[in-house]
């Protein structure tokens, strides 16, 4: 599979979950501008065939390599990046399974214990979906109310969990609080944990999103809606060097995160 195949069965994938990111894109262009993608972001367990380790591999088969790697304690989550020539960036975390209740520990489980080796053998099991017997919306509920990455991650399975706007590559939008106000004005909500821009020059990225839409998924006991996938913005400064950041900032990605906490309807 080559690269460009990669991503354009991924983006396909995430809009059926995330039609508002198809939107806003539409919005962009229709302005003139032209929508390249930062980064994308995964979310996965460290068990089985989908842990961090067996994944990585594949990436590498699409011409990607390791740059850097963080740590998210308060959420069980660690990271790695990965980089390649003219595409975007990847961003693959894993929740850290040993460090959830027994009981919490007992469903992932059930989940990972599911998928099958010959399904995680190619790039396309990032889009490949939920490859496990689904969840009761109760196990969904008190997994997601102790970590609700790892609710997420067992109701929807495999998908880019966002897409992420290049604001360096806009050229009328070309603050994060103006593509905000313009993504806001579009009737999409910002999410605001942390501030609507996390980050600053300082740290060399600022970043933004909006909240994930609640989308309806099957559980075991019938279907109900919760959070599906949101769409980033990201705006990169020169380094010492002149050549612009690459990296990411925990403190910012751990609200980045929290764009599909729970919301009361
Ligand atoms: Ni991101």
């Amino acid at each position: 599979m080559n690269r460009e195949q990669f991503f354009s069965e991924l983006w396909a994938d995430f809009v059926h979950i995330a039609p508002q990111a198809a939107a806003l894109r539409s919005r962009f262009e229709a302005l003139g501008e032209t929508v390249l993608n930062d980064h994308v972001a995964f979310r996965t367990f460290d068990r089985g065939p989908l842990r961090l380790a067996a994944l990585e591999p594949l990436l590498l088969e699409l011409g990607y390599h390791a740059f850097d790697e963080y740590q998210f304690p308060d959420k069980h989550l660690r990271a790695r990046a990965y980089r390649c020539e003219h595409a975007p960036r990847v961003f693959l975390s894993e929740l850290s399974l040993d460090e959830l209740s027994r009981e919490a520990q007992e469903w992932v489980e059930r989940c990972a214990s599911q998928v099958d080796a010959s399904r995680a053998g190619t790039a396309a099991v990032f889009h490949a979906g939920r490859l496990w017997s689904p969840l009761t919306f109760a196990q969904y509920q008190s997994l997601s109310d102790e970590s609700e990455y790892a609710g997420w991650l067992c109701a929807h399975g495999m998908h880019a969990n966002h897409f992420t706007v290049s604001v360096n590559a806009l050229r009328q939008l070309v603050s994060l609080p103006a593509v905000l106000d313009f993504v806001e004005n579009a009737g999409y909500a910002i999410n605001t944990a942390g501030g609507r821009v996390k980050g600053s020059p300082d740290v060399l990225l600022e970043q933004g999103s909006t909240l994930a839409p609640n989308v309806a998924v099957q559980f075991a006991d019938g279907r109900h809606e919760i959070p599906g996938c949101y769409y980033e913005f990201a705006l990169r400064y020169p380094q010492a060097d002149g050549t612009l950041y690459d990296g990411f900032v925990p403190a910012s990605a751990s609200r980045i995160f929290e764009s599909t906490n729970r919301r009361e309807a």
